[in-house]
C-alpha cells in the first residue's frame, strides 16, 4: 500500500537522510584517495601542500638479508632529503621462515661499514594489508616478483609491483643477487646495486 500524508513526507525525508549520510561517509572513508588523484577538485587548492605520504615495501625472499638493506639505504636518504613526511619505507620477505629474526649479521656487517643500521626485524609479505597500505611494493629478483605477483588480488595490486633494479642508474642487471648461501662478494654486490636503485627511485619522488 502507497503511504499517504506525513507518514509517506517522513519516509522520504529520511530516505534522503540516509542517502546524505550514505555520500559523505564515503567521501569521508575515500578522502585521502581523492585528494591524491585530484579528482575532489573542491579540496584541490587547500590540498596542493598536503599530499598523502607515499608507502614503499621492499621484499626479498627471507627479509633478513636485501630488503632490510634497500630499507636502511632508503630511509638515509630520505632523511639526507628531508622527505621523512611525505615518503615512508618498510621491508618484508616472501617466506616467513625468519619471521621475528634480525637482519642476517653478515649483511648487517657489510652494511654497517657503509654506515647504515639495519633495524628492521623479519615479516612475511601480508597480501591483504601490504597492497591496501603500501603504493610501491619492491622486489628484488624474478621469483620475488612472480611471488607477489601470484598474491595480488586485482589489477590495481598488480599496478604497486615493481622491480629494484628497473630504478637502478648506473648496474645493468635484472636482480639484485641473493647473497645468503655466497661469500662476502655478494655482501657488497648487493650493497652496490641497491645503493644505485635506492637513489634511482629516490628521484622519482623528488621531481
Ligand atoms: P634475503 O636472503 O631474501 O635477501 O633475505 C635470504 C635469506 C634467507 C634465505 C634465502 C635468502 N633462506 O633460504 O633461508
Amino acid at each position: 500500500m502507497v503511504q499517504q500524508g506525513p507518514k509517506r513526507e517522513k519516509l522520504i525525508y529520511s530516505i534522503f537522510f540516509r542517502e546524505w549520510i550514505f555520500r559523505f561517509s564515503f567521501v569521508l572513508k575515500n578522502l585521502p584517495d581523492l585528494i591524491d588523484t585530484g579528482y575532489y577538485p573542491l579540496f584541490l587548492s587547500a590540498t596542493q601542500n598536503k599530499k598523502r605520504m607515499k608507502q614503499v615495501l621492499f621484499v626479498c625472499l627471507g627479509n633478513i638479508c636485501r630488503s632490510p638493506s634497500a630499507e636502511a639505504i632508503f630511509n638515509s636518504l630520505i632523511e639526507k632529503s628531508g622527505l621523512e613526511k611525505e615518503l615512508q619505507c618498510d621491508s618484508a620477505g616472501i617466506l616467513n621462515v625468519h619471521a621475528r629474526e634480525p637482519a642476517d649479521y653478515r649483511m648487517d656487517q657489510f652494511a654497517q661499514k657503509r654506515g647504515y643500521h639495519l633495524t628492521s626485524i623479519s615479516r612475511p609479505v601480508d597480501p591483504h594489508r601490504d597492497f591496501d597500505r603500501f603504493d610501491y611494493i619492491i622486489g628484488m629478483d624474478r621469483e620475488n616478483i612472480r611471488d607477489l605477483q601470484a598474491m595480488a588480488r586485482n589489477k590495481n595490486d598488480r599496478k604497486k609491483i615493481f622491480r629494484m633494479t628497473d630504478f637502478c642508474m648506473n648496474h645493468k642487471t635484472e636482480s639484485v643477487p641473493d647473497p645468503y648461501f655466497g661469500g662476502d662478494a655478494g655482501f657488497e654486490l648487493v650493497l652496490d646495486v641497491l645503493e644505485d636503485a635506492c637513489a634511482g627511485l629516490m628521484r622519482k619522488f623528488q621531481k
